[in-house]
């Protein structure tokens, strides 16, 4: 279980910690490890532009050989089933298999029965591990620490991953967090607060695209109609506290969520998380391999 990343619940926070450290280090170039000898192998059952790139890019700055799965053009059409279709790679004797699946916890069938390390890359509504690592090294580059800070996470928090798995980690860490949004999409177990309110004393507003894709029926509200009540307006971004940030793990749909113009504004820091996708997923993959 050891060189697994799963869920970030299983990680003590200082092991968190260490991951982050050595990501800033890859951040800055340092001490950056060849593992010319070593096959990562990515299977995105589930779309996906940022995390199965940015995995890709961390495998070939690790200077590992990356093998890559298209399920459109796979045995999946055949019947195989996504048990057989992992253990396929994994009999193949690859030594990192990082895999997106729409059910939560789909690792749980596989342990135990692959040798390769198996990197979570979203399971469901459950757990986006290496997204969380990539926003709190966002975080603490910007304000140096965790503890003390509020987060607002804003809009589709029950069908969002990345939601859950940050709102656990970031209270593990001393933050504040707080969710916001339509009722239909907020969680009775989560705390809440009215989004205007969240928005002018929080330090992180953090923006989620609504998941329609797991909707069992469509949003009772207009694209526009949700921008005015729940998105990042222009006029919300002004009451922002001087020194707060503006994330959003993306895609973005625009003028949804978040108002066009505030994408690459001053505070927003999108495509920062982007870029430090990279590196912690190189923690993530030294870890796993080394
Ligand atoms: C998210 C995901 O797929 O969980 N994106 C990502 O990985 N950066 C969020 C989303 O799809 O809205």
């Amino acid at each position: 279980m050891g060189k697994n990343l799963l869920k970030l619940s299983d990680l003590h926070t200082d092991e968190i910690i260490a991951i982050l450290d050595r990501a800033q280090m890859f951040c800055q170039g340092i001490d950056v490890p060849k593992f010319s000898d070593k096959i990562a192998c990515n299977l995105f059952f589930e779309s996906s532009t940022r995390t199965q790139y940015s995995f890709n890019v961390a495998e070939e700055r690790l200077g590992m050989r990356v093998v890559s799965f298209n399920p459109a053009s796979s045995s999946l059409n055949k019947n195989e089933s996504f048990y057989d279709t992992v253990k396929t790679f994994d009999s193949f004797g690859v030594d990192a298999l990082v895999i997106r699946h729409s059910e939560n916890e789909y690792f749980n069938q596989l342990l135990g029965h692959v040798d390769a390390a198996i990197l979570n890359g979203g399971d469901g509504t459950g757990n986006h591990p290496t997204q969380s690592l990539l926003d709190l090294l966002t975080i603490k580059q910007e304000f140096g620490r965790f503890e003390g800070l509020k987060c607002v996470i804003a809009g589709d928090i029950a069908h969002s991953r990345v939601a859950h798995t940050n709102y656990e980690v970031m209270r593990r860490l001393g933050m504040e967090v707080v969710t916001a949004g339509p009722k239909e999409f907020l969680e009775d177990s989560l705390d809440q607060e009215d989004f205007d309110q969240a928005v002018k004393t929080s330090d992180v507003v953090m923006m989620l695209r609504i998941q329609r894709e797991r909707h069992a029926a469509s949003m009772s509200m207009s694209a526009e109609e949700f921008h005015k009540a729940y998105g990042l307006t222009v006029e919300r971004e002004k009451t922002m506290k001087d020194k707060a940030i503006i994330m959003h793990p993306a895609p973005v749909n625009r003028d949804v969520e978040l108002a066009d113009c505030l994408m690459e504004c001053d505070r927003a820091r999108i495509f920062k998380q982007m870029s430090n996708g990279v590196f912690v997923r190189m923690a993530v993959l030294e870890r796993a391999v080394k």
